[in-house]
């Protein structure tokens, strides 16, 4: 078996996964009630918790896995990008386990975890395909040509991220954070025409979301704390159309570009709705694999060079992919 650990933002994960990409166990224990007193994740804060709870979280794993350290044979952990304090707890646990048991460990990339989502059971992906990788922190478009490989990069966000723009335009809503399933929920009940937010068009397959917010921010201003109240849900649909729309039209302009055949959307704005109607034709990991989990950081794993005992002991987090 192979044990997974993320710990790079406000989720403590562990994961044990088969070889071939079969999950036995997949313990996410989020902290965003934790940090949505302050509207976002406090560093610091999350690497305390994460301290606190990543033991458990692997003890939970093994246990509902019905299995003990004994039955694994490699770890995987996510080095970076991600928070530095958190990404050390994480590591510095994954290191323990690996260490105390001979076993080698295979230093994970986020967003290399996000694709391989893809890979596990019950159907896997088998690339080439285009991929749009959209979470709180990153958005980018990925060209995979082979799970082992890393992709070639298409586009990113010149700015926000995507997820990024869903959460900030929560909290102009008064949705609290994070705020994208809450906008998903409330555009339900609104027009999506009824604003018109530009989203810029940069060049190439890049992506730019700050201009949107501030449209929104405008449009929010310029209402009564009672008529912002009614107008709510047409504000939020209208919101995450454009960003869905910039989403969609970036990601097809690339297929179209190079010749693609398979598209595939993963991270956690992969759980939008209106996302996933606007690319119907897209691989789409199931809703508790496009947020951060370990299951993803295991299946990565698989095919990432391992680093034997002991020579992982030395190793570091990054914070960002520069
Ligand atoms: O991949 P993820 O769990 O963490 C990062 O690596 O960033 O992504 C979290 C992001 C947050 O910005 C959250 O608001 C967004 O995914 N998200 C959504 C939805 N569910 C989560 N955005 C739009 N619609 C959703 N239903
Ligand atoms: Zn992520």
């Amino acid at each position: 078996m192979i044990l997974g650990i993320e710990t790079s933002c406000d989720e403590t994960a562990a994961a044990l996964i088969s070889e071939g990409g079969r999950i036995f166990a997949n313990i996410v224990s989020s902290q965003a009630d934790l940090h949505a007193r302050y509207g976002g994740v406090v560093p610091e804060v999350a690497s305390r918790r994460h301290l606190e709870l990543v033991t458990p979280v692997v003890r939970e794993a093994l246990g509902m896995a019905g299995a003990t350290l004994d039955d694994v044979e490699l770890v995987g952990v996510t080095t970076g990008p991600g928070l530095i304090g958190a990404l050390l707890v994480g590591l510095s646990a994954a290191k323990a386990i690996a260490w105390a048991r001979r076993l080698p460990l295979a230093a994970v990339d986020h967003l290399d975890g996000h694709v391989a989502s893809l890979y596990l059971e019950p159907a896997p992906l088998e690339p080439p395909f285009l991929c749009l990788l959209a979470s709180g922190g990153h958005t980018l478009l990925l060209d995979v040509a082979d799970r082992g490989a890393k992709p070639r990069l298409l586009g990113t966000t010149l700015d926000d991220a995507a997820g990024e723009a869903f959460d900030k335009g929560a909290r102009l809503l008064g949705l609290g954070y994070p705020g994208g399933a809450a906008i998903d929920r409330l555009a339900r009940d609104g027009d999506p025409e009824a604003y018109d937010f530009p989203v810029a068009r940069v060049s190439g397959f890049d992506f730019s979301f700050s201009g949107l917010k501030t449209a929104l921010l405008y449009a929010v201003r310029e209402l009564e704390a009672a008529e912002l109240e009614l107008r709510r849900a047409d504000l939020a649909a209208s919101y995450q159309r454009a960003i869905v729309r910039a989403l969609a039209e970036r990601t097809r302009e690339a297929a179209a570009a190079t010749g693609a055949r398979k598209l595939a959307v993963v991270g956690g704005v992969a759980a939008n709705s209106e996302l996933r109607r606007a690319l119907p034709d897209a691989a789409l990991a199931p809703l508790e694999l496009c947020t951060d989990n370990a299951a993803m950081i295991a299946s990565a794993a698989r095919f990432t060079e391992a680093i034997s005992y002991p020579g992982y002991l030395g190793l570091d987090a990054y914070a960002s992919t520069a």
